[in-house]
């Protein structure tokens, strides 16, 4: 069936691998990437499928209320993929404004778009949001995060994800709007902008820059491969219940310093160094501020609903991983220089 459906966020991340999974497997779907490329959006990420008939870039802020509505008019959008967020922990510490603006008013921005849009006709329609597992807190040693975990959010970051999350909720119940949430745990693949613990750790490897652990290295992550979450989107979307909650995760938990050390051995290997060199890289440094403890997802509603596996065992993940980033050097190089930020004029105000 053919629909036009918007991708915010699709220059980021995991919205690159949402993007390419949608317009490679749904040549009948236009795929709209709106996405205001922020210092973490990189049309880099998309460059295999940028030139695809079913494809379009928007160059947009999601905060800009006139802006949103008139690319809804113009579009009628039949689904709203919603992945656009500022994402990292350590900068909501530094600037919770930033937070507030894009992943609350911004979220509330679309939901009002999608209502006046659909208004008269909700029927086929969906507002899909996507959220984080750090919504939930922290657990201690036991227990797993569950669809009905009350929020308990610790960061301006997940406290402004948990704020979007109930604004979708509020609209699917107030205003009718189809919308549906699914919260994940940690990603990691290809196209990882280097602040998150995963890319940084490889590149500081490579370069022989000292690894900063936060802490103690105790704290506990639960990684999913990027394409894994894709794929889960994928099927949510198709699949999924409008006024439900998914929760999406790898049952693959590691402590910081255990993953920062099989990274260590993987690179010593791969770099032909001694087997420790990397190791000594390792700098113990002040914890983060409200740091969670522990996350820990329990997906066994998707698995058992909607037939969702994770593919990939993690070790598997992380050496493809590595090997990704070793390869592309030049996609780091750009990121690190700051030259990814001129791509979008060489590409897109030329046309
Ligand atoms: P990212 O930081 O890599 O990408 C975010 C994208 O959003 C960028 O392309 C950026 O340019 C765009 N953006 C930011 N502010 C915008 C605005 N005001 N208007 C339009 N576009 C804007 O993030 P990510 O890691 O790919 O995360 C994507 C989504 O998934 C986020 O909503 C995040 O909360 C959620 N999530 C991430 C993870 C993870 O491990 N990375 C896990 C669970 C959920
Ligand atoms: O759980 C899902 C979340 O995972 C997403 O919602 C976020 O968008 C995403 O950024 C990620 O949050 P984390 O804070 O868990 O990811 P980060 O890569 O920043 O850190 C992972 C762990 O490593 C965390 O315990 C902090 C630690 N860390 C991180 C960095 C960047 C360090 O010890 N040193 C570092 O330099």
């Amino acid at each position: 069936m053919k629909k036009n459906i918007l991708i915010t966020g699709g220059a980021g991340f995991i919205g690159s691998h949402v993007v390419r999974l949608f317009v490679k497997k749904y040549p009948e779907y236009m795929i709209v990437n709106l996405d205001k490329l922020t210092y973490a959006g990189n049309l880099a990420n998309l460059k295999d499928i940028e030139d695809q008939p079913n494809y379009r870039f928007v160059k947009a802020d999601i905060v800009d209320a006139d802006a949103i509505f008139k690319i809804f008019e113009e579009w009628k959008f039949d689904g709203v993929i919603h992945l656009a967020a500022e994402s990292h922990v350590d900068r909501s510490i530094a600037n919770p404004m930033e937070f507030v603006m894009t992943n609350v008013i911004g979220t509330v921005n679309l939901l009002n778009a999608a209502r006046n849009t659909w208004k008269d006709n909700m029927e086929g329609k969906l507002f899909y949001h996507i959220s984080t597992d750090e919504v939930y807190g922290s657990l201690s040693n036991e227990g797993y995060f569950v669809e009905d975990t009350s929020y308990d959010p610790h960061s301006p970051y997940s406290a402004s994800k948990a704020s979007s999350d109930h604004f979708v909720r509020a609209f699917n119940d107030t205003f009718g709007i189809p919308a549906l949430v699914s919260n994940c745990s940690n990603n990691y693949g290809s196209y990882q902008f280097p602040e998150k613990l995963i890319p940084l750790f490889i590149n500081n490897i490579r370069n022989n820059k000292s690894l900063p652990v936060y802490g103690k290295g105790e704290n506990v992550r639960d990684w999913l491969w990027v394409e894994d979450h894709a794929r889960a989107i994928d099927v949510i979307f198709h699949q999924g219940k409008a006024g439900e909650t998914y929760n999406i995760g790898g049952h693959n938990e590691w402590t910081n310093i255990d993953l920062i050390k099989l990274m260590c051995k993987i690179l010593d290997k791969k770099l032909g160094r001694e087997v420790g060199t990397s190791e000594q890289l390792i700098s113990y440094v002040k914890d983060r501020a409200g740091h969670d403890v522990r996350y820990a997802i329990d997906s066994s509603k998707l698995q058992r609903e909607l037939g969702w596996n994770p593919s990939l065992q993690f070790e598997e993940g992380l050496e493809k991983t590595i090997d990704w980033y070793l390869d592309n050097e030049t996609w780091m190089y750009n990121i690190t220089s700051g030259d990814y930020q001129t791509y979008y004029e060489a590409q897109y105000t030329k046309r």
